[in-house]
């Protein structure tokens, strides 16, 4: 524990105190035939973030939580692992796999430094996971290092725009103002909380994805679709149909 990097030992203490009130959602995720992302449920079908090809391919999902994600990888035929910095979070996935009856590797640990040989994956993704709450000089060069030639990473997470605009309190919703500054932002600690977060640019992140062996396929602002609700009170549905509240980035490591 003490040889972790500050953010990391943070973060462990952090998830393995939220961890309880994530289960039911975590809970109704693993249920779900159909999988859905993000802030607004978006449909997979929309946002096409697995792979069609994924049956028997080795994918690896970079803070897995509860592990719904790996869930419907596994169900869709891939060979999965997760690793998780919260062994509370893992306690949640574990208990979810024995409910239906799935069985995958799940790692307690930092995404920042796998145990698992070079090019051992097809496919790596994190929604809101290391993607948000890893150092991205760490994770992106360790998901780089972990896929094949080829292979593919698709992370889901807040957009820079809504990092800009979330207020400091999280139960105040985002309005029209910016809040912070954009240069210099990249790690951010909300007042009264001892988490910390990650929030590169898009020409940070275009430039260490790149400089990491990835090239850039996609990036998706998410749009909610209409109706769509929010379970968080940081952003409205009226300002995530104005502006981006979260964004998919699917990347592909050079061959
Ligand atoms: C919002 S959850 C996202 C996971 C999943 N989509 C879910 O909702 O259950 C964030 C997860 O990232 C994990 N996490 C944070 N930092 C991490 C790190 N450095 N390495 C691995 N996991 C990390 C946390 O422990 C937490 O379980």
């Amino acid at each position: 524990m003490n040889d972790l990097p500050e953010h990391v030992r943070r973060n462990r203490a952090a998830w393995d105190a939220w961890a309880s009130e994530y289960a039911a959602a975590g809970e109704r995720a693993w249920a779900l035939e159909h999988p859905t992302w993000g802030i607004w449920d978006v449909p997979e079908s929309e946002l096409a973030l697995l792979p069609d090809d994924i049956a028997g391919k080795d994918a690896i999902e970079l803070g897995c939580g509860t592990a719904y994600v790996s869930a419907w990888m596994a169900r869709r035929g891939a060979r999965v692992v997760g690793i998780d910095n919260s062994e509370a979070q893992l306690a949640t996935a574990r208990r979810l796999q024995g409910k239906y009856g799935l069985d995958f590797p799940l790692l307690h640990g930092n995404a920042e430094t796998v145990p698992y040989p070079d090019a051992s994956f097809d496919f790596a993704i994190s929604e809101y996971g290391a993607c948000l709450w890893a150092d991205p000089q760490r994770w992106v060069p360790e998901a780089a290092r972990l896929l094949r030639p080829g292979g593919r990473l698709v992370f889901l997470v807040n957009s820079f725009l809504m990092a800009l605009c979330a207020p400091d309190e999280e139960a105040v919703a985002a309005t029209d103002r910016l809040r912070r500054p954009a240069f210099g932002l990249c790690r951010l600690e909300f007042p009264g909380e001892t988490s910390v977060e990650f929030h590169p640019s898009h020409g940070d992140w275009i430039r260490l994805l790149r400089q990491s062996g990835f090239e850039i396929e996609d990036l998706i602002e998410v749009w909610p679709p209409a109706g769509a609700a929010s379970h968080y009170p940081f952003v409205t549905f009226d300002w995530a149909r104005q502006w981006p509240s979260e964004e998919v980035w699917k990347v592909r490591k050079r061959e």
